[in-house]
């Protein structure tokens, strides 16, 4: 299974001087966390990696430390995440059929899931990791008030890793470029073209990591699994 990392962010909710995935965590970059868990993943044979390129030297040294079994690319991201991920779509291996997307801000997420996820799209051509959301959402117009109350067992919360057969999925980015959809996952542009997504369960520690109060969360969660062995 190929797997692209998008990881060409600015990390502006973050309020760093610099992309997010740089900062450390229990001593290590985030992305190194990422990574670790990405190449622990049985499934997983070839790794794009979807840079800023001045970060390329800092991938670079993770990438030496690391020492992973897989081949890795560093490819250079887009403008929005979306441009991103068609700048790795590019890249990729002509032979590659399939193919996990996976949040390089996304380092919590287990080789397990990762696995599960590979597993899934041998049957399903458009896949995501999802958790049923525990809050009641609302939906608020511009005025702050509330419009609607979605029933709760109809709502999940998308994570990465998503997964897609390549084909399909190409079709889509360019549909979106040559139409001027804009979207914040891989999902949405596959919905828009009438193909199923299907769910996988992900996990409740699964986060994106976002804003700064994320990052001590995080850290006891990678601390916890090191205890514990896992990790
Ligand atoms: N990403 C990317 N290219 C972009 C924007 C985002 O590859 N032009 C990546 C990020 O590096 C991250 C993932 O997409 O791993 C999810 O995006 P997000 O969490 O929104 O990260 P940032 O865009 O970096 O953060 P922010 O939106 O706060 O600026
Ligand atoms: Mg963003």
């Amino acid at each position: 299974m190929h797997i692209l990392i998008p990881a060409a962010g600015m990390g502006k909710r973050m309020g760093a001087s610099h992309n997010k995935l740089r900062l450390q965590l229990l001593g290590k970059p985030l992305l190194a966390w990422t990574l670790a868990a990405v190449a622990a993943a049985e499934a997983i044979e070839w790794i794009g990696v979807i840079g800023q390129p001045e970060d390329f030297p800092i991938w670079e040294a993770v990438l030496g430390d690391l020492n992973l079994r897989q081949p890795v690319q560093l490819i250079a991201g887009g403008e929005t995440r979306q441009a991103s991920v068609f700048n790795g779509l590019q890249a990729l291996p002509e032979t590659a059929e399939q193919v996990l997307i996976h949040d390089g801000a996304r380092c919590l997420a287990t080789p397990d899931l990762i696995n599960r996820c590979a597993q899934a799209l041998e049957t399903y051509a458009g896949l995501i990791a999802a958790v049923p959301v525990k809050d009641t959402i609302k939906i608020v117009n511009r005025e702050g008030v509330v419009v609607q109350t979605p029933a709760r067992d109809s709502l999940w919360a998308a994570q990465t890793p998503q997964g897609f057969h390549v084909e399909p999925l190409r079709v889509a980015h360019e549909m979106a470029v040559a139409k001027g959809w804009e979207v914040t996952d891989d999902a949405a542009l596959f919905e828009r073209l009438g193909y199923a997504v299907h769910i996988v369960l992900g996990e409740e520690t699964n986060l994106k990591i976002t804003t700064p109060s994320d990052l001590p969360l995080a850290e006891r969660i990678l601390q916890h699994r090191r205890e514990q062995g896992q990790g």
